[in-house]
């Protein structure tokens, strides 16, 4: 299946970025670890990163376009103030799991509400660059059909 891992603003600064909170890893290390995890599973992962609310959204429609099976978003700061966001994964109805490297929980009471959640398959939040990997494996897990 197509799976399409999305990140959100500042996340192009990965690596550099509050390195005690985000790790050194950058996102193209990030990115390139998760494609070729998701293809020894017999899977095609595309990656997309952008600053801008409305490029992001874009880049949700064009994804049912595109058959994408499954989402893995880092919706950065928008998670807590994106309403457009969240109604364009409600739009395009596809399974997606919301994804954080710091634990939101653990830091300012503003990271603490994600406008996103509830409709989330589910949420990883507080293990570094393994937050994506361990997305995409329960992604893996839920794509691949149940033994009868
Ligand atoms: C983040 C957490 C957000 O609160 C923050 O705005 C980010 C990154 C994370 O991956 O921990 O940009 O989504």
């Amino acid at each position: 299946a197509k799976l399409l891992v999305l990140h959100g603003p500042n996340l192009n600064l990965l690596g550099v970025r509050e390195p005690d909170i985000y790790g050194r890893e950058t996102l193209a290390d990030i990115n390139s670890q998760l494609a070729q995890r998701a293809q020894g599973a017999g899977h095609e992962l595309a990656w997309y990163q952008s600053n801008a609310e409305h490029e992001l959204i874009g880049r949700i429609h064009q994804a049912r376009d595109e058959r994408i099976a499954y989402i893995l978003i880092n919706p950065g700061a928008f998670t807590h103030t994106s309403v457009a966001l969240r109604d364009a994964l409600a739009a395009v109805a596809i399974p997606f799991t919301e994804v954080h490297m710091s634990n939101v929980h653990a830091r300012e009471p503003f990271r603490r509400h994600s406008y996103l959640s509830d409709l989330a398959v589910g949420v990883i939040c507080g293990f570094g660059s393994d937050s994506y990997r361990l997305a995409l494996d329960a992604a893996i897990a839920k794509l691949e059909p149940k033994p009868a």
